[in-house]
């Protein structure tokens, strides 16, 4: 049996798990830190490194412990390498490389997109590529053809907010709380999604790319003028309007993606893929097109430590190590 410890810190969860053969968790230990950055509205960089600095020792022992293993039975030490803050990777990669050193064990380097993404595989055994996969987070929003396994095409990015991000800043303006995307979605389900038309930004253009910005900027004009006319806001609703806004242009890509590359399969893959409403929604549209679509459950969608321990098993596999003088890339890409 292959034991791998799986290490995550490029955002604001400090992360470990152990996974056995790269399918079953053993463990699997996040320690989030959002009430550190629930009263900026977002992560503050010099928070999180701190936070994993303190964390990232017990996690470490709690992770073997929950998977009743000790360090002599470990196979590999898999940790994520980029994207993300500078800061808060290091901390992990330090971590990392002293037990590798002193375990003399391999150390394995994994990209955090690439585990979104394989975090299906892991629950989902039987699906492999071609496929296109929506990987919505709190950092990123891309669209992704993979023709087999590792090999990424991106076919459209967002051009200016991730759509996480959009979640988090209109929660913050509307004082909801942090991080946003949860809240959201469980305050629209007693919403109307058709109550307020917002734009649309991008539905109808012939590329992949995204932009948020104005869907923002919309959301924050409509409450302003009707705080100005002091009329009553429905949260619900406008919190329901604008997450129909958002689905809709995703859900539109990635069905007219699937089409033109004649991909049957479609995978969700970060945070964002959480969203009842866009699972829903997307689920419903993927079966008229009789496309399949997967995802992760909740809990493997947001920051984790699995998903790095199962990349690593693949790359332990394929003799994919890196040595004690690997640095992190805050803005490592798919692929690299
Ligand atoms: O993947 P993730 O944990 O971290 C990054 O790699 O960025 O994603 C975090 C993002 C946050 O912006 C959070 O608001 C969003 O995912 N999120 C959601 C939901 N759960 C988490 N957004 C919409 N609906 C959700 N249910
Ligand atoms: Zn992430």
């Amino acid at each position: 049996m292959t034991l791998i410890l799986g290490i995550e810190t490029s955002c604001d969860e400090t992360a470990t798990s152990v996974v056995a053969d790269g399918k079953r968790i053993l463990s699997n230990i996040v320690a989030s830190q959002t009430e550190f950055h629930e009263k900026y509205g977002g992560v503050v960089p010099e928070i999180a490194s701190r936070k994993h600095l303190e964390l990232i020792n017990p996690v470490i022992n709690e992770a073997l412990e929950r998977a009743r293993v000790d360090f002599s039975g470990l196979s590999a030490i898999a940790v994520t390498v980029g994207p993300g803050l500078v800061g808060a990777l290091l901390v992990g990669m330090a971590a990392a490389k002293a037990l590798s050193y002193a375990l003399e064990l391999p150390l394995i380097g994994v990209n955090h997109l690439e585990a979104h993404i394989y975090v299906n595989f892991l629950e989902h055994p039987r699906l492999r590529p071609p496929l296109v996969a929506l990987v919505v987070s709190g950092g990123h929003t891309m669209l992704v053809y993979m023709r087999e396994d590792w090999t990424f095409e991106l076919l459209g990015e967002t051009l200016d907010d991730a759509a996480g991000e959009a979640f988090d800043k209109i929660a913050r303006f509307l004082g909801l709380g942090y991080p946003g995307g949860p809240i959201i979605d469980e305050l629209s389900r007693k919403g109307n999604p058709e109550a307020i038309p917002f734009p649309r930004a991008m539905i109808d253009s012939p590329s992949y790319n995204f932009s948020l910005s104005g869907l923002k900027t919309s959301v924050l004009n409509y409450v302003s003028g009707l705080r100005r006319e002091r009329k009553e806001i429905s949260v619900p609703n406008l919190v329901a309007s604008f997450q129909a806004a958002i689905v809709d242009v995703q859900v539109a890509k990635v069905l007219r993606a699937a089409r033109e590359r004649r991909a049957d399969r479609i995978l969700l893959a970060g945070g964002v893929a959480a969203n009842t409403a866009l699972r829903k929604k997307l689920a419903h549209e993927a079966e008229k097109l009789r496309v399949r679509l997967y995802y992760p459950s909740p809990y493997l969608c947001t920051d984790n430590a699995a998903m790095v321990a199962c990349v690593g098993y693949y790359h332990l596999r394929a003799g994919k190590t890196i040595g004690l003088d690997a640095n992190v890339d805050a803005n490592l890409k798919l692929g690299t």
